[in-house]
């Protein structure tokens, strides 16, 4: 059986195959919160909620997307760069704790898009210190998580093509997915960006916006007593208000009458779509940014500036389905937002009634969906020589095969190259290339043979290798060109 593992940059669930499995102290979910108290002990979660700003670190998981290893906290012996990594590992101990589940299943996990085989790997290594069953294999993008809950929850809806909009705390993950098949589907990935722009930085412009609200009203935040202090309480209000006008239009926001002199401020939800609007336009050109990455591997015969120039609203109109996740999809800014993008016949919906849920929902359903990831593929392409002594990694899995600003720039032949030169490959004697994969077996063919153990003929100026987002593959080398295709994928 699996089980799944949503680690997010806020909040952390966890799910079994018939739903989310309560872990937190009074919600489902537990603040992916950790620090060190006065006595040096670790505190994870809600435990971790009262340490000082300097003790504890909210966003744990975002060193990871900005690949920082050490964090500064406060630890009884002073200032301390401390591992991420063992933070984090420290973190999953705890739920596993909570969710003996995870300790008797396989654990699906979840990461954003945008992340890299290292990003990767540091997640899989800190889950299995912290005794979970993991590999590379099992992790999942979020966006890919979530799309599947909604598939789950709808079935017998057909060939679909999907847009996940997913705004969580950390990360806003866009993905395009291709679903085919009738009773048992499969999930392609056409697209799959990421940005580290979501909940987080809206709380941010909120509670800037809170402070000139309060300097409107003659309190100056930076004269308080304690104006460090003063402004973490913002933020918290900021992120309270911003819960509560999603569902509301006007509030007070709550604020400790001690720190400021005055119990509450107003705030309205048209203030709030205000602070998000520069946010929101930038996820605006994000979304373009997907439907042009998937626009790709079906307009073959179509130049990058072809692509480039094609009107957002027609590339809009291939999608059946927008399908939102995250918490802050709950702020009705982010569908209004949207559906200036996709015309009215296209349905925008949540992926679960409670979109925070998605993602762990779908995460331990994944194994009966097909996945492939046409740009983010799964595997690695290695070129060995030497009996093995020499190895240089072709193709790093993960990578994505084009770039947006690709697109945009116009160039004239997309698709990932890594040259000879690239590699310091040498100029004389044979090599051969070997596929691993971190997913499903890969199947592909390179001039009639297969591409795994394909024997190349080594060359710094003649090596390229070449894959194209429809699986085409092409391979020069110091002898001759070959062409080939990576099975299933066109
Ligand atoms: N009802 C709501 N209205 C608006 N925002 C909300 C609501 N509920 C939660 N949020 C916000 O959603 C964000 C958390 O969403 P979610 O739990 O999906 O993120 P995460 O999975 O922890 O982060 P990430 O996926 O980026 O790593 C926070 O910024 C939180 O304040
Ligand atoms: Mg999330």
């Amino acid at each position: 059986m699996n089980s799944g593992l949503d680690f997010g940059t806020s909040t952390t669930l966890v799910a079994s195959p018939s739903g989310i499995v309560p872990i937190g102290e009074s919600r489902a979910w537990m603040p992916s919160l950790v620090g060190y108290d006065e006595d040096g002990n670790t505190l994870v979660g809600e435990n971790a909620q009262d340490l000082t700003p300097e003790q504890l670190i909210r966003s744990i998981k975002r060193f990871i997307t900005e690949g920082k290893q050490f964090v500064q906290l406060d630890t009884p012996t002073g200032l301390r760069d401390v591992r991420v990594d063992d933070l984090i590992a420290e973190m999953l101990r705890e739920v596993a704790r909570r969710a003996p589940i995870l300790t008797s299943t396989n654990v699906m996990m979840g990461c954003p898009a945008m992340w890299d085989g290292t990003q990767r790997r540091r997640l899989v290594q800190a889950a299995s210190r912290a005794g979970l069953n993991t590999t590379l294999a099992s992790l999942v993008d979020e966006p890919v998580a979530a799309g599947i809950a909604w598939l789950a929850a709808n079935p017998g809806t057909g060939p679909v093509r999907v847009l996940v909009f997913d705004m969580g705390g950390g990360t806003l993950d866009v993905a395009v997915l291709d679903v085919t098949g009738d009773d048992h589907y499969d999930v392609a990935v056409l697209a799959a960006l990421g940005v580290a722009e979501a909940g987080n930085a809206l709380d941010e412009a909120i509670a800037e916006d809170l402070e000139f609200g309060l300097a409107a009203m003659g309190i100056d935040v930076a004269y308080l007593p304690r104006p460090r202090r003063a402004r973490a309480r913002l933020l918290y209000a900021a992120q309270e208000a911003k819960i509560a006008l999603s569902t509301e239009t006007e509030i007070d926001a709550k604020l400790p009458r001690r720190d400021f002199g005055i119990a509450s401020i107003p705030y309205s939800r048209e203030r709030l779509n205000r602070a998000f609007a520069d946010q929101m336009d930038r996820a605006e050109l994000f979304v373009a940014a997907a439907l042009r990455v998937a626009a790709v591997p079906s307009g073959s015969g179509k130049s990058a500036r072809d692509i480039a120039r094609i009107p957002v609203e027609d590339l809009a109109a291939d999608v059946d389905v927008v399908v939102l996740s995250g918490g802050m999809s709950q702020i009705p800014y982010v569908s209004e937002r949207l559906r200036e993008i996709f015309p009215a016949h296209i349905r925008i919906v949540q992926a679960t009634s409670a979109p925070e849920n998605a993602v762990a929902t779908g995460l331990p359903k994944v194994s009966a969906y097909g996945r492939t990831s046409k740009y983010r593929p799964a595997f690695d392409i290695v070129l060995e020589w030497d009996e093995g002594r020499q190895t240089r990694r072709v193709y790093e899995a993960y990578t994505p095969l084009i770039e947006p600003r690709q697109i945009l720039q116009g160039s004239a032949d997309l698709h990932f190259i890594r040259t000879g030169r690239d590699l310091s490959l040498p100029d004389s004697g044979k090599g051969t290339l070997r596929v691993i994969s971190h997913a499903l077996p890969v199947q592909a063919s390179l001039g009639g043979a297969d591409l795994d153990g394909f024997r190349v003929a080594l060359s710094q100026q003649g090596f390229a290798l070449s894959l194209y987002p429809d699986g085409r593959i092409r391979l020069t080398d110091g002898a001759a060109e070959y062409h080939g295709q990576l099975a299933g994928w066109s």
